[in-house]
């Protein structure tokens, strides 16, 4: 019996579906890499923009010919789609067999036994599942054997007015630390060197508990033996203190990297989105993470074209970009999502000229990233040498997130390295191993 798991949306989703395969593997499933020959397929799904959410009804369309030769396959739909409008993909798609949300993965086991026996399993919670973290006690399934997500907490209390996730995902719940701590001792035991701390508002970690702070727990994983190096993600501006900053630069396992998604720069998009901040004060937090780590490589997010957003206001972002000089940014094209505060608000200006504003933003991007690919010319970086690729090199990122490819021997899989950095390109860095751990 095989599965294949197609996994749309962001690191919760990979997280999710990596516990979803843990599941299937102790029921005595095999993973499978050809959809055609799986028994059970599963789409876990994004409800963040309107794309995802057409790419699902595609996929689903092309999943379905799996029937024809094996009638008895299960298609499953779950994930953050699933959870806020499961009942109508399921009338688009009536071939379906089960469908589940976001807090009630843990019930797959009984869900597959229903929809094996003929039955429709759709299982949908208006409430968050008390149970929900059962779902922790089962393995994941990783791609990558030295590197790990760990989810501390889940759902997002914010309300940003375009944004679907607190529909999807439901109230902040943070993770007991003992637990969280428990599973990072596990991975480290299995051979992870990099742990990835994820959650929608990482920031917000332990404010349900009252008693908790969001850097209490990375000192806390930071003093699990073995764990070499920690990320995070995703940080709200607004709940990111000085005291994390000044852990974050303090622990040497916490990487310099760190994706503060901004949205927009003008102040007054800010508050049409309900960010709860503006410009100035984003601006003086990346001003103290820049004081006290000094090479932290920096990433964001953002909106373009929120409805009444104009030139000025558009411009106000440019800026941002333009001084903050961010490593990486991710833009998007305002999409309204159906039940938001924002979604009925009108679009002020017209796509065309939405579509121009966010090109114009890429390609500036892209000098900025080069130019600060180019920094690391002839310097000598720490990798983790994740996977040797079919060329025979090494493939690994710095603590920066950078991507490297380095020649070497292939008996430093696996290890901490430092590598001489002889050619940047735009989204990668070329070089060779100069010594390792
Ligand atoms: N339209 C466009 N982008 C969105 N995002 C969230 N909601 C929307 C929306 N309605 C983006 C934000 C967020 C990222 C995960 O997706 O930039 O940080
Ligand atoms: Fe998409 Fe957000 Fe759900 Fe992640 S949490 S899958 S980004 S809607």
């Amino acid at each position: 019996m095989k599965y294949y798991i197609k996994t749309f949306g962001c690191q919760m989703n990979v997280n999710d579906s990596e516990k979803m395969a843990g599941i299937l593997q102790t029921l005595g499933y095999t993973p499978t890499e050809n959809w055609e020959e799986a028994d059970v397929i599963l789409v876990n799904t994004c409800s963040v923009r309107e794309k995802p959410d057409q790419k699902v009804l595609s996929a689903l369309g092309e999943f379905k010919k799996v029937k024809k030769h094996n009638p008895n396959a299960v298609i499953g739909v779950c994930g953050c789609l699933a959870q806020r409008a499961g009942y109508e993909i399921y009338q688009k798609a009536p071939f379906i067999d089960m469908v589940f949300g976001t807090t009630n993965i843990h019930h797959l086991p009984n869900l597959l036994e229903e929809a094996k026996s003929g039955n429709k399993a759709i299982e949908i919670l208006e409430e968050i599942d008390e149970n929900e973290n059962l779902l922790d006690r089962f393995p994941t399934v990783r791609e990558n054997k030295y590197t790990a997500f760990v989810t501390v907490i889940r759902g997002c209390d914010k309300k940003c007015t375009y944004c679907i996730v607190p529909t999807t995902r439901g109230r902040e719940r943070s993770r007991r630390i003992g637990d969280i701590l428990r599973e990072v001792q596990y991975l480290v035991e299995d051979g992870v060197k990099e742990i990835h701390l994820i959650g929608q508002n990482v920031t917000a970690y332990g404010k349900d508990f009252g008693d908790v702070k969001f850097w209490e727990l990375l000192k806390a994983v930071a003093e699990v033996d073995g764990v070499e190096r920690i990320r995070f993600t995703t940080g709200h501006p607004k709940d990111l203190d000085e005291d994390t900053i000044k852990v974050m630069a303090d622990l040497p396992q916490v990487c310099e990297a760190l994706h503060l998604p901004i949205q927009a720069g003008s102040d007054r998009i800010l508050q049409a989105m309900d960010r709860g901040y503006t410009q100035k004060e984003y601006l003086q937090k990346i001003e103290l993470l820049k004081k006290y780590i000094p090479n932290i490589a920096l990433s964001t997010d953002i909106i373009v074209g929120f409805p009444g957003e104009t030139y000025e206001d558009y411009l106000e972002t440019v800026k941002v970009i333009k001084e903050v000089e961010y490593d990486q940014v991710f833009a998007f094209k305002y999409s309204p999502r159906p039940g938001t505060p924002a979604a009925d608000l009108p679009m002020t200006e017209s796509p065309e000229e939405l579509s121009k504003r966010l090109n114009d933003l890429i390609n500036l991007q892209k000098d900025i990233t080069f130019k600060k690919n180019l920094e690391y010319q002839d310097k000598i970086v720490e990798i983790l040498v994740e996977e040797i690729n079919q060329e025979n090199k090494l493939v690994g990122r710095t603590r920066t997130n950078k991507l490297v490819y380095a020649e070497g021997s292939p008996e430093y899989l696996g290890k901490l390295v430092d590598v001489k950095i002889e050619k940047v390109n735009r989204f990668s860095l070329e070089g060779s191993i100069i010594g390792g751990d």
